[in-house]
């Protein structure tokens, strides 16, 4: 038995949590691992074994709740930073995140006038730049707005869409929040899809159902190959800016949730490769603890991702647990 690379071994630690078995079942389940030659039936692990062949796992695993997505730690700069300090943030993050790696993606999204200068800070690093926002039309008559074409000419590979504070400030509804996605896709950039419910939600025992109606909406007629650029991103309103972190249980929980609903949309081959980031007050001292959940799959981080002393260690807890 060969086990193939740092994803591997991530998928088999958090299998040993999923499924809470003992070393000797996991043994077990090792055993079920068949290799074979052909690239049809390369695993999402994406690794090679030591002669060449492709480690497989067996349609048993494939079944179970176990990981095999590339952390996603994108920051979200909101409102603030200034051309000066955004690019000075740039620059310390280019440093630290000069190679790709092979189990984390690191992302920004500062204000749009900075795009252009930060992502020509970010040259020739890893790190990629993200847009906080678009509009859904063409280019043309919109003032005030931005299109598609223009993130992309600036150097944007992915947006975010759907964000609470353009929900429940900027008054978004489902319906705009999915003309976006699907021009966004169109358009060829990566969709980070946020959902997430507010406290009064939670209360009333309405958070999946809050979710659910936000996923249908936001991915209304879209098909599996588009949603294939989408990440999602859970965002419970009350623990954004607030200091409230969502528990590892509570995040877990929602995140579950939000597979088992790309599963009955989709299928559970798409839903087990799609990548659902927690977001709200992520910290360096909870970061481990919430990316250590089977079904949470990175970081969007708003207030901690303005400085580098306190992003680059929520990056080192995902480096960490992708190993
Ligand atoms: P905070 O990390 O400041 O709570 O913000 C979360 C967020 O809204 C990221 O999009």
């Amino acid at each position: 038995m060969h086990l193939c690379g740092p994803t591997a071994d991530r998928c088999f630690r958090n299998l040993r949590k999923v499924l809470g078995k003992t070393e000797p079942r996991l043994q077990q389940i090792r055993q079920t691992h068949k290799l074979r030659g052909s690239p049809e039936f390369r695993s999402p692990c994406d690794g090679n074994s030591a002669n060449g062949s492709t480690l497989v796992l067996d349609d048993e695993l494939h079944q179970k709740d176990w990981k095999m997505r590339r952390f996603l730690v994108a920051g979200n700069w909101k409102m603030n930073t200034n051309r000066q300090t955004g690019v000075a943030l740039a620059k310390e993050l280019a440093a630290v995140a000069k190679m790709q790696e092979p189990g984390v993606e690191v992302l920004v999204c500062p204000p749009y006038p900075y795009l252009l200068p930060v992502g020509e800070a970010l040259q020739g690093s890893a790190v990629q730049l993200g847009a906080q926002d678009v509009y859904f039309e063409a280019p043309g008559a919109f003032t005030g707005e931005i299109a598609v074409d223009m993130l992309k000419d600036c150097g944007c590979g992915y947006v975010l869409i759907g964000h609470s504070e353009r929900r429940h400030v900027m008054g978004e509804t489902d319906e705009i929040i999915n003309r976006k996605v699907v021009a966004s896709i169109a358009g060829g950039l990566n969709v980070v899809l946020c959902v997430g419910e507010l406290l009064s939600e939670r209360e009333a025992g309405q958070t999946e159902t809050v979710l659910d109606r936000q996923m249908a909406g936001g991915l209304k007629g879209v098909s599996e190959t588009d949603a294939a650029k989408v990440v999602i991103a859970y965002e419970p309103v009350w623990a954004i800016g607030t200091g409230v972190t969502a528990s590892p249980e509570q995040a877990e929980s929602a995140h579950e949730h939000l597979r088992k609903w790309l599963t009955t949309r989709y299928n559970a081959e798409f839903s087990s490769r799609m990548r659902i980031l927690y977001g709200g007050s992520v910290k360096a001292d909870n970061a481990e603890s919430l990316l250590g959940q089977p079904n949470v799959d990175g970081a969007l981080v708003g207030g901690a991702s303005l400085k580098s002393a306190s992003f680059v260690p929520i990056i080192d807890a995902a480096r960490k647990l992708a190993k």
